[in-house]
């Protein structure tokens, strides 16, 4: 459904510097606001966590070994054009948002002067850069190697207040996270259907994203404000969005999921229930996943999806017509999944979290 073809090493750029609705962006905030963060109340934990930081246990990791390489070379030509296609979109869509933590983080550690924020952030962008090359290296074997600086300086960046960008990247970290997990105990389970040495790396490259998402939890419970009264209402409004765009956009790569041996569905209701169970780390609402009307609102969301992606490939005043049409179907029913009940919880007294999934 996604008919952007990757063939050269420019179109991957292009792909990965597409800015559409589902596509991962690049973000940039207000550096002064982050400087007045406290991270006094849970002082103890945040040590524990820039400890684990300091250690590096995973340094050594993402490097390509001789098996990898052997494994890349005998790589069975017998994938379907579909299934390339859609495997390198999910390498390039990896990549940007490897990459936009990697540029986000890098840019706060660079322009603020709060030395908490600015330690997690140097760590965070050392992890998210090593992640982004390593896709990267993946993606240069098909000879489609992303020009990063190009990227960095070319794609647009969007403003987020500091408290958006906390709700934001903790649901992407916690979501990442649940991504690469079920993946790679999907190919414990089922070796055979491994079609790529890269997952064997999921592992390990997962707990980066576990303690990424750990330190945006302990900011936010540092400052209890950010997790009340009417931003109650964004916290919904993110998890929703995120929930949605990962729904939309799964649907889109049948062939790597039927090649993953999941059911695309499955597949995000598994992810949305391993990160909605750590979330409540944080978020004193959780979204209702289990709730039919749940499941049928994502349904009608991808349904409009598909019609404004057909109507833009018709054109003409028709097609503009029959998107327009769609994209007031998609937008009343992400109302309609806003206004659902949702489930409420006490914040736990200990924050941080082990990834046990
Ligand atoms: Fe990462
Ligand atoms: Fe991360």
């Amino acid at each position: 459904m996604d008919n952007t073809r990757i063939r050269t090493s420019d179109e991957a750029t292009e792909h990965a510097r597409a800015s559409t609705l589902l596509s991962p962006r690049f973000y940039t905030t207000d550096f002064a606001a982050m400087d007045r963060l406290d991270i006094g109340p849970v002082r103890a934990e945040w040590d524990a966590l820039l400890a684990e930081y300091e250690g590096d246990n995973n340094h050594d990791h993402f490097q390509r070994t001789a098996e990898f390489n052997d494994e890349v070379a005998r790589l069975e030509p017998t994938w379907s054009a579909e299934l390339r296609q859609e495997f390198l979109d999910f390498l390039v869509s990896s990549l940007t948002s490897e990459f936009s933590g990697c540029v986000l983080y890098n840019e706060i550690q660079k322009n603020v002067t709060n030395p908490d924020i600015k330690q997690l952030m140097r760590f965070m962008a050392r992890d998210e850069s090593r992640h982004a090359g390593f896709l990267n290296q993946s993606l240069k074997d098909f000879g489609l190697g992303v020009d990063l600086g190009g990227l960095k300086r070319t794609k647009s960046y969007t403003f987020f207040k500091p408290k958006f960008i906390f709700y934001a990247t903790y649901l992407s970290e916690k979501i990442g996270y649940a991504r690469y997990i079920t993946i790679f105990r999907q190919f414990e389970k089922h070796p055979e259907l491994r079609f790529h040495p890269i997952f064997r790396w999921f592992e390990r490259w997962c707990n980066d994203e576990f303690r990424h998402g750990e330190s945006f939890a302990l900011i936010l419970r540092a400052n209890p404000a950010l997790l009340a009264g009417a931003n109650i209402l964004w916290i919904r409004f993110f998890q929703l969005a995120v929930y949605a765009t990962m729904y939309v956009r799964d649907h889109q790569r049948p062939q790597l999921n039927a090649a993953m041996g999941f059911d695309v569905t499955d597949y995000d209701f598994e992810v949305f229930r391993i990160t909605r169970d750590i979330s409540t780390q944080v978020f004193p609402q959780t979204l209702d996943i289990e709730h039919p009307a749940f499941r049928a609102g994502l349904d009608r969301l991808l349904r409009a999806a598909e019609g404004i992606e057909r109507a833009k490939a018709r054109g003409g005043v028709a097609g503009a017509l029959s998107k327009a049409g769609w994209a007031l179907v998609g937008a009343c029913t992400f109302v309609r999944l806003y206004i659902l009940p949702t489930r409420r919880q006490p914040l736990p007294a200990q924050v941080r979290m082990a990834p046990a999934w």
